[in-house]
């Protein structure tokens, strides 16, 4: 039997090269893999704790989704749907919520985070996990690819599994055992922390060639002259740049760094050239799937109906095991 893989992108904001060496291309990787039935979604109703405009959201839901279309998904093989097409998400969380205990919630790193910027957290954002814990379970996932920034989400969707059935003295999730937490490099941003939206240091993955560039101009940089020798592993373009290069490609980069000879000029030049490379057969799909809305569409509803005929064989258990 193959193993369930489960995976939700959240979509608040444009795809960057974060998302993707961080998240979607081993999604990818995966969902190809014969080892695997998998099922990826657009996390839209997590989308929400943070994001309160209807039309970006349907933007960027959209966008995410022509994203993973031209980054190379194949929607024949994965259940690929956007999570608010299957509505008893929301139901099995409100399930979930009530075996939940609170203090572990209080725990969440995403909630502490936002309090600890003084920003005020909602509930829904203090659920948070609780929903992630409902799209796992729906499909009795046994493989969650993610990076380290969710292994505590991960582990709270055990705890919680492992409450709900020992509360209705049932087996009705199967708590995962294994998890492929795919050992994925933070990827870095122009300022060297982590690419993420909320700080403001993003490369975005289908910018213009515009945006792009000026992104990589942004990248921090210390006050080393060309002849100076430098050292690539502590250097924010080099970080960034060796994502996009093979083995041989990164070796012949790192020397030039250590050699000296290298301007941070010459060194973003050489990075935007990879860039643009590495995403030119993307890039072309994607305008393919921005020009043919219906077709996006159409492969997000055939994965939603998909998606909701295993969702209700779970809900019709689950509602059974609780009594409702
Ligand atoms: N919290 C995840 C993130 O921000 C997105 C997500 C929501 C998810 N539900 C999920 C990931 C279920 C894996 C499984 O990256």
């Amino acid at each position: 039997m193959k193993k369930v893989l489960v995976s939700g992108i959240q979509s608040s904001g444009r795809i960057h090269i974060g998302n993707y060496f961080g998240a979607m291309r081993q999604n990818i990787v995966l969902s190809q893999s014969d080892e695997f039935d998998a099922h990826i979604f657009i996390a839209d109703y997590h989308s929400m704790t943070s994001l309160t405009d209807a039309e970006a959201r349907r933007k960027s839901s959209f966008d995410l989704a022509c994203a993973y279309l031209a980054c190379g998904l194949d929607s024949s093989s994965v259940t690929f749907f956007r999570q608010s097409d299957v509505p008893s998400h929301t139901e099995l969380a409100w399930i979930l919520n009530t075996v939940t205990p609170m203090p572990m919630l209080e725990l969440a790193h995403s909630f502490k985070d936002k309090q600890a910027r003084g920003l005020e957290a909602n509930v829904g954002l203090f659920t948070y996990p609780v929903l992630m814990a409902a799209d796992i379970l729906m499909y009795n996932a046994s493989v969650v690819p993610v990076g380290k920034d969710q292994i505590q989400h991960i582990e709270m969707t055990r705890e919680i599994a492992g409450k709900f059935n020992r509360a209705y003295n049932t087996e009705a999730f199967t708590v995962p055992q294994e998890y492929v937490m795919t050992d994925v490099a933070i990827v870095p941003g122009t300022d060297g922390q982590k690419m993420s939206k909320s700080y403001g240091n993003v490369i975005p993955l289908f910018g213009t060639d515009e945006e792009i560039k000026r992104a990589v101009i942004g990248v921090v940089t210390d006050s080393s002259r060309p002849e100076d020798k430098k050292s690539p592993d502590s250097n924010n373009i080099y970080r960034i740049h060796k994502l996009f290069l093979n083995e041989e490609e990164d070796k012949a980069l790192r020397a030039r760094y250590e050699e000296g000879g290298l301007s941070y000029k010459e060194a973003k030049e050489a990075l935007l050239a990879s860039i643009l490379t590495f995403i030119a057969p993307m890039r072309e799909k994607y305008e393919y799937y921005q020009s043919n809305p219906a077709e996006v569409e159409a492969i997000l509803e055939e994965g939603g109906k998909k998606a909701r005929a295993k969702a209700d064989e779970m809900m019709k258990r689950i509602r059974q095991v609780v009594g409702l």
